[in-house]
């Protein structure tokens, strides 16, 4: 414990589950205080639970606008500040392009590229009156290269991508960072379906250099690292952990 967030107060989303949830037990760790939004809040409730005074579950809906303005409320309402902004809430389908229809086009956009549009938003305010306010945004390695079966995921991780690049320096102008992170696979109940039939939690995928899939709590870790003041000249970066995925081309491609 390095005490990285003591009388710091992080929104995370999606923190009722996964690599939220991860992330959400770093920043009590190191001191923080932690809000948990999620739609699935009986999840975060529990998770909140789990962490004890400095962890309240809230139930958000990132697509809604109503919803990030209830959730910035109640955070400031309770705490006074707002710290920190996680967007982690995502969702994913594995369809291929004869698969995907528009609306599906359109929810997964929603979800993981608008909900974090419109909570940086929400969310601003707050976040300039910190003394140290960090957005980290949580893309994919399926926004560095195409996934395939995805295509809905992939290009809305493409574009949360190119979203927190573009928002770099009107953010710095406010005394804001804002970077993302890419994780590979990570074991959480997102990520299994993609998974093959050999495959079981803590092993492959294959071409991980690794030779393993990665914990949340890998990711937490990096998260927390570049929401605290220890990343005080990281913003406008890109962080990959997935364990080597990213760093090789699958020998079968070269065929
Ligand atoms: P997860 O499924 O365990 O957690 C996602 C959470 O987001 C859930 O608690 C879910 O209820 C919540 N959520 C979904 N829609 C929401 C909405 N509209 N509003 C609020 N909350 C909502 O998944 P995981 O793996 O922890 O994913 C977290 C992030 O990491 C996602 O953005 C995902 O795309 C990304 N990621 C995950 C990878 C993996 O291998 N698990 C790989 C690359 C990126």
């Amino acid at each position: 414990m390095t005490g990285a967030h003591e009388g710091r107060v992080v929104l995370v989303t999606g923190g009722g589950n996964g690599i939220g949830a991860a992330t959400a037990g770093i920043v009590v760790r190191e001191g923080g205080t932690v809000v948990l939004g999620d739609v699935d809040v009986t999840s975060a409730r529990q998770r909140a639970d789990e962490l004890g005074e400095r962890a309240h579950a809230v139930r958000l809906d990132v697509t809604d606008e109503g919803s990030w303005t209830d959730c910035v409320a109640y955070t400031l309402a309770t705490y006074g500040r707002l710290d920190g902004l996680v967007n982690n809430a995502g969702i994913a389908t594995g369809h291929s392009l004869r698969e995907t229809d528009a609306d599906e086009m359109a929810q997964v956009l929603l979800v993981n590229t608008i909900g974090p549009l419109v909570g940086i938003k929400a969310s601003l305010d707050a976040l300039i009156s910190s003394p140290s306010g960090a957005v980290v945004n949580v893309a994919s390695c399926a926004a560095l290269a195409g996934l395939r079966s995805n295509v809905a995921y992939s290009t809305s991780k493409f574009a949360i991508r190119g979203l927190t690049q573009t928002l770099v320096h009107e953010l710095a102008g406010y005394g804001v960072r804002i970077n993302s992170v890419f994780p590979g696979y990570i074991d959480t109940q997102l990520s299994r379906p993609d998974w093959d039939e050999h495959s079981s939690a803590g092993e492959q995928p294959a071409n991980v250099a690794l030779g393993r899939t990665g914990h949340p709590r890998e990711l937490g870790e990096l998260i927390s690292f570049l929401l605290s003041d220890a990343a005080s000249y990281c913003t406008g970066s890109e962080f990959v952990a997935d364990g080597g995925l990213m760093a090789v081309v699958p020998p079968r491609d070269l065929a």
